[in-house]
């Protein structure tokens, strides 16, 4: 493998370096210690949801594992650690009785991270909602505002005195969109009716974690991060594929951080949320707003739209890339475009206000194989060498960025999709545990250490 063609000191002193990971994507023990059932627990048991027929029961092992795990976060040079925490282990039920063996849980691994010189970045909702409160309606039930601020309340009670830097939401539009209109991924409904108020409820809860963490935690750094891809018209002279492109927009990139900005929804482009004003209460709008210190973005490949009388709301759909005649080398199907990192990145910085940005997620999925014991994926590096020249590019144009985050450690649960795309800088074999670090993660000690 090459040597860096970047240099770490060119990002600047402060710029962080870590990896991201998800709880219910790696840590297995799933019934152990008084953990409750989440949503993706029972959506990894409905038959077909998982496009593998697997589970995430033992995923990466990383609850027993994870001291030797971070010890490769930081061997690979990373010095912050981002994970979420399981509402389920702290709450079995959503609400009510606390349990403390999942709060020692995340005390040792908090306490080890720190121990191993890695700053934890703590994600409190990444997706994994414990299954009692699906029962009680989920996010479709404007309570779990109030469930929410509570199980935020006891987190970070808990460990705001070592922890700072919190992450509120994880890609809410994802979770809404996927989970209660799509049905790609858990709970698994598909339920236009209820959609406005899953984002309704989803967007307070946001703002409300926002607040509950910066009244308990004192010089708490709150961020939230969204999903975000540049959406482009597949004709730029066809006005209708141009209207269709701004309606796609509204809804990938817009929906959540414009609330949380004091913006509003954009239903201007999206008329359907018009209807968010019938079920919303007095002071709902300003109750949406929060001043986040960070935003983070996550973003994994551009989007190409035409119009399309096919899909209702939306007119529009998007045109793969196959049809484009786009070639594509990544596991997803998802199209590695050399700019379209700079561009998110550019438009994000186009709001107001005093919030930094960073990338809180960025990887991507290749074809890895084992040979000699090594794993030697050279699309890997390019990728993230050509994401770090965006960043760069971005940060040249005086864009401020507060840190990197690589999608992801280890080869984990790729929700739907089963283990079997890979995103890691460590490959895991599911079978045995056993870990490898890949070139793509010797490549970043290179960069980050020097070596
Ligand atoms: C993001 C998710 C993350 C992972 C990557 C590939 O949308 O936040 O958990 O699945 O995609």
């Amino acid at each position: 493998m090459t040597k860096p063609i970047l240099h770490r000191a060119d990002f600047g002193p402060d710029f962080v370096w870590g990896t991201a990971t998800a709880a219910f994507q790696i840590e297995g023990a799933t019934i152990s210690h008084g953990r409750g059932p989440s949503v993706w627990d029972t959506f990894t048991q409905k038959k077909g949801a998982i496009k593998t027929g697997e589970n995430a029961m033992m995923a990466c092992d990383f609850y027993h594992r994870y001291p030797t795990d971070l010890a490769l976060n930081g061997q690979m040079g990373f010095n912050a650690f981002r994970f979420s925490i399981a509402w389920s282990r702290i709450l079995p039920q959503g609400t009510g009785r606390v349990n403390e063996a999942g709060l020692a849980y995340y005390d040792r691994l908090i306490d080890e991270g720190i121990r191993q010189g890695q700053t934890p970045w703590v994600t409190l909702f990444h997706w994994d909602l414990p299954q009692a409160l699906e029962d009680r309606g989920g996010w479709m039930n404007r309570e779990i505002v109030t469930w929410f601020a509570e199980y935020v309340a006891v987190v970070v009670k808990a460990f705001g005195h070592k922890v700072k830097h919190w992450l509120v939401l994880n890609e809410p539009s994802a979770f809404t969109l996927l989970g209660y209109l799509v049905g790609m991924h858990a709970p698994g409904r598909r339920n236009f009716r209820a959609i406005t108020s899953v984002i309704h409820h989803a967007a307070l809860a946001q703002a409300e974690g926002g607040r509950v963490v910066r009244s308990l935690v004192p010089g708490a750094v709150v961020g939230t991060t969204f999903s975000c891809s540049p959406v482009e018209p597949m004709n730029r002279a066809s006005k209708r594929d141009q209207q269709a492109a701004h309606r796609a927009d509204a809804l990938l990139n817009r929906l959540f951080i414009e609330p949380a900005l004091g913006m509003g929804y954009p239903t201007d482009e999206l008329t359907f949320l018009n209807s968010i004003k019938r079920i919303a209460r007095p002071g709902d709008m300003e109750r949406l707003a929060f001043n986040f210190d960070l935003i983070g973005l996550q973003h994994y490949f551009p989007v190409v739209v035409e119009h399309s009388m096919l899909v209702p709301y939306l007119w529009a759909k998007e045109v793969s890339p196959n049809r484009r005649q786009v070639p594509v080398i990544t596991e997803m199907g998802w199209e590695v475009h050399e700019q379209s990192l700079l561009r998110i990145i550019r438009q994000f910085n186009q709001y107001p206000g005093d919030h930094q940005l960073f990338i809180a997620e960025s990887g991507s999925a290749f074809y890895d194989r084992v040979e000699d014991g090594q794993v030697i994926d050279t699309q890997r590096a390019a990728y993230h060498v050509q994401c770090l020249q965006q960043v760069r590019q971005a940060q040249a144009e005086g864009i401020d960025l507060a840190g990197y985050f690589v999608w992801t450690l280890l080869d984990n649960f790729e929700w739907a999709e089963g283990y079997r795309p890979r995103f890691g800088l460590v490959y895991v074999d599911h079978r045995t545990q056993h870990r490898i670090v890949k070139a793509s993660g010797q490549w970043f000690r290179s960069l980050l250490c020097g070596d």
